[in-house]
């Protein structure tokens, strides 16, 4: 039995959202219950799997690009490949003829059946012609409530707390890829929120396609987000993607009152101009997302708030992207996320609409949005030098192992000297802001009381 013979190597590699890092975890769990180990080096694994995303053109190039390349290794030695994710939901059988690169295909709700195929693409290889495995059912109760993912190592857990999408907004692939709404129950949240603190994780990220969305037995997201904060141990929380469809009163209280629950809202407005929100599908108008952002900022001041915006949607006119780049700058984002339309196989926009705004069109809007958000984060930041933030501290600095590199409750990036500091990652530390960038503040470690 292949149970047996020597652990299998798999090297795992991740594109796209939280929502795929944690699915990662998930597989890894899968993986690992089954014998196989893992490692870091794909010249030496016997299984590469990648999990894609699938939201832009763009994520689709790096997957085939990376493809290209095990062609190679596959020409060399046994490999068996797989693909998971939502691009191999949205592919499908595409993917699997593709140079035929492809051993094992699954999508984002079937990986329970991920260890058979490999298992059995691994077994065929080794005695003629790869039995080629397909595991694409979409399903509306699969959450892996019961799989305890096999997390990375380091201050913050993801935990999915609902999978799906039934929003349907025009351009996206999601409801596709990722299939209907459906939220997990909240006591085994909970439970693994306790676990992950007895773990030594300090900061929870709740995920979810819609996560404000969740609904469970009479639990909204406001009361589970509170429920989770108040785990021992667990010192922020924080939750990504919401839609701002989704904000009661009592969302607004959580984040703006509980100690624990952080003071960002990432609140993706796409557009600003009503006629491409309503071909968009987005269910919310200029004035009514205008509303939430002066509600929000009413309840507390200190909320950071960023943003996702798309650039040249179908039929998009230069004074319809100037409401957007209008809003932009009324609002004041800390940061945004700005993208150029890519048109998606399946999509309600793909099958009714034009993609008709020439490319270079779309990324001169891009820029210009770039530019404007460039300069209202830098104002932002340079607003913080003189003040003190509370930072988690998440490890070395991406330029340089003598700074320390952590998160303020906002969730903007803050670098100082390490020096004499003794704090370690997962610490609360002060830190005075004495210099800012677009992205990043820097400061100095304030003495522990
Ligand atoms: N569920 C999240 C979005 C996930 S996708 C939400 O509703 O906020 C992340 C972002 O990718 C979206 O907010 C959108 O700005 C962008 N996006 C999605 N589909 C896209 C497309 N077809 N072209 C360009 N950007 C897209
Ligand atoms: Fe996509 Fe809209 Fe669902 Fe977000 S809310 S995942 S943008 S369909
Ligand atoms: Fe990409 Fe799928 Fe996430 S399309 S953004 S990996 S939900």
């Amino acid at each position: 039995m292949y149970e047996k013979r020597a652990p299998y190597q798999v090297h795992i590699e991740t594109f796209g959202c939280q929502m795929n890092e944690y699915d990662t975890e998930l597989v890894r769990a899968l993986l690992k219950a089954r014998g196989f180990t893992f490692t870091d080096d794909r010249e030496r694994a016997d299984v590469v799997l990648m999990n894609t995303c699938a939201i832009r053109e763009h994520a689709h190039n790096k997957v085939y690009g990376h493809l290209a390349d095990l062609k190679t290794l596959k020409r060399q030695r046994n490999l068996v490949v797989g693909v998971l994710g939502c691009m191999a939901q949205n592919l499908k059988q595409d993917l699997i003829d593709h140079e035929s690169i492809v051993d094992v295909l699954v999508g984002p709700d079937s990986y329970r059946r991920l260890p058979d195929l490999i298992v059995q693409a691994i077994e065929s290889q080794e005695k003629g012609p790869t039995r080629k495995g397909l595991a694409v059912d979409l399903s509306e109760y699969e959450t892996y409530e019961d799989i305890l993912p096999e997390r990375a190592e380091g201050i913050n857990a993801w935990i999915a707390v609902m999978r799906g999408c039934d929003n349907f907004c025009t351009f996206c692939v999601v409801p596709y890829t990722r299939g209907r709404e459906r939220s997990r129950d909240p006591q085994g949240i909970v439970r693994e929120t306790q676990h992950v603190a007895s773990q030594g994780y300090k900061q929870v990220t709740l995920l979810g396609q819609n996560v404000n969305s969740y609904r469970y037995d009479g639990w909204d997201f406001s009361r589970l987000i509170t429920a989770v904060a108040e785990v021992p141990g667990i010192e922020r929380v924080r939750f990504t993607s919401p839609h701002p469809k989704d904000f009661p009163p009592s969302l607004l209280d959580a984040v703006a009152g509980h100690p624990k629950i952080c003071k960002h809202i990432h609140l993706p407005l796409q557009a600003g101009n009503d006629r491409i929100l309503q071909l968009m599908n987005r269910t919310y108008t200029r004035n009514e997302y205008l509303a939430l952002v002066e509600k929000i900022r009413r309840r507390s001041s200190d909320i950071t708030l960023t943003t996702d915006l798309i650039c040249g949607f179908s039929t998009e006119s230069e004074e319809e992207f100037l409401d957007t780049y209008e809003i932009v700058r009324e609002v004041g984002y800390h940061a945004a996320f700005i993208f150029k339309y890519s048109e998606r196989k399946h999509t309600i926009a793909a099958r009714k609409y034009l993609d008709d705004v020439p490319d270079k069109i779309k990324a001169d809007r891009v820029t210009r949005l770039v530019d404007l958000q460039k300069g209202t984060s830098l104002k932002k930041n340079r607003g913080m030098v003189g003040r003190t933030v509370q930072v988690l501290v998440e490890g070395d600095a991406k330029k340089s192992s003598a700074q320390w590199m952590g998160r303020s409750d906002g969730n903007i990036t803050v670098v100082w000297e390490k020096g004499g500091s003794t704090v370690r990652p997962g610490d609360l530390v002060g830190v005075r802001i004495t210099d800012a960038s677009v992205t990043t503040l820097f400061g100095k470690e304030l003495a522990s009381r």
